[in-house]
């Protein structure tokens, strides 16, 4: 996969040189171009911003240094191809990122971020570019970073472990939370190593059992109470085709039901007893 990141401080990306995106580059499965957008301007000043019209506060960046900047990724494609990067631009107004947005932006061949310093960029530059490539705006979360540096950097590494080739097997992404499957919506419980017993605290003796079938179950009931405590929303997103009657009965004993009505798993009322 081809990325390339537009930004006013390409130091700030320098983590993409580390550890899991670090190494997909030296191997060549990930192709890492940065580019100064002041590289871009023509005053002297290298002025990227100006104040907003209609007023109020902070700037907005330019638009010239911006076109610039996308219109010298876009030709560096190659004539042949006729190829173009789908834009990502990092913006608490995006849409939400998520597991699967992070899928879909993993089965593209090239990305190119823009992320944003300020108030944004000016809109006609993501208008423009949209007459030319896909376009996608994406918010890491709600609240407001200073800038859009470090959702390139949750974007990339999110996308990159989903590279064919880039996790060994031994760190599969098959049963992360979030992804497609049996794991779907579910959060990943309690993990342990050794020592097997530290400070006094045991691991759960299921663990040391070696009965495969039975830390399976474990760790999936774990999921579900792990779930129901800190994202209780995940709940009525539960696939009921995704239960066996062991996860139905442990559920049951989470308070939690299968309500045929609306369809959806439900929580029993906190002070009802069944
Ligand atoms: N830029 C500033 N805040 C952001 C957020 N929450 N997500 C993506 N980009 C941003």
């Amino acid at each position: 996969m081809r990325i390339d990141v537009v930004t006013i401080f390409p130091e700030y990306l320098e983590p993409l040189n580390v550890s899991l995106v670090g190494k997909a580059r030296a191997r060549g499965l990930l192709d890492v171009r940065l580019h100064g957008l002041r590289e871009h301007t023509s005053d002297v000043h290298r002025t990227v911003d100006d104040s907003p019209y209609g007023g109020g506060p902070g700037m907005v960046m330019k638009p010239e240094p911006w076109a610039a900047a996308l219109d010298g990724i876009v030709d560096s494609a190659g004539e042949a191809d006729g190829e173009v990067p789908t834009l990502v631009v990092p913006t608490p107004s995006g849409r939400p990122f998520t597991q699967a947005l992070a899928q879909e932006l993993a089965g593209r061949p090239w990305l190119a971020f823009a992320p944003a310093r300020y108030e944004g960029i000016d809109r006609r530059v993501i208008d423009a570019a949209a007459e030319r490539m896909p376009v996608v705006e994406v918010s890491i979360g709600d609240y407001v970073l200073a800038g859009g540096e470090v959702a390139v950097l949750v974007i990339v590494e999110a996308v990159a472990r989903l590279l064919p080739g880039v996790l060994g097997n031994a760190e599969s992404h098959q049963d992360d939370s979030f992804a497609p499957g049996r794991m779907a919506d579910l959060l990943e419980g309690p993990v342990y190593t050794k020592p097997a017993e530290w400070r006094d605290r045991p691991v759960p003796e299921v663990l040391l059992s070696g009965n495969h079938g039975l830390i399976a179950r474990w760790r999936r009931e774990q999921a579900f109470a792990r779930t129901l405590a800190m994202r209780p929303d995940l709940v009525e997103r539960w696939d009921r085709a995704a239960m066996d009657k062991h996860d139905l009965k442990a559920l049951a004993g989470l308070g939690v039901h299968w309500d045929e009505p609306s369809g959806r798993f439900r929580r029993r009322p906190i002070g009802v007893e069944e």
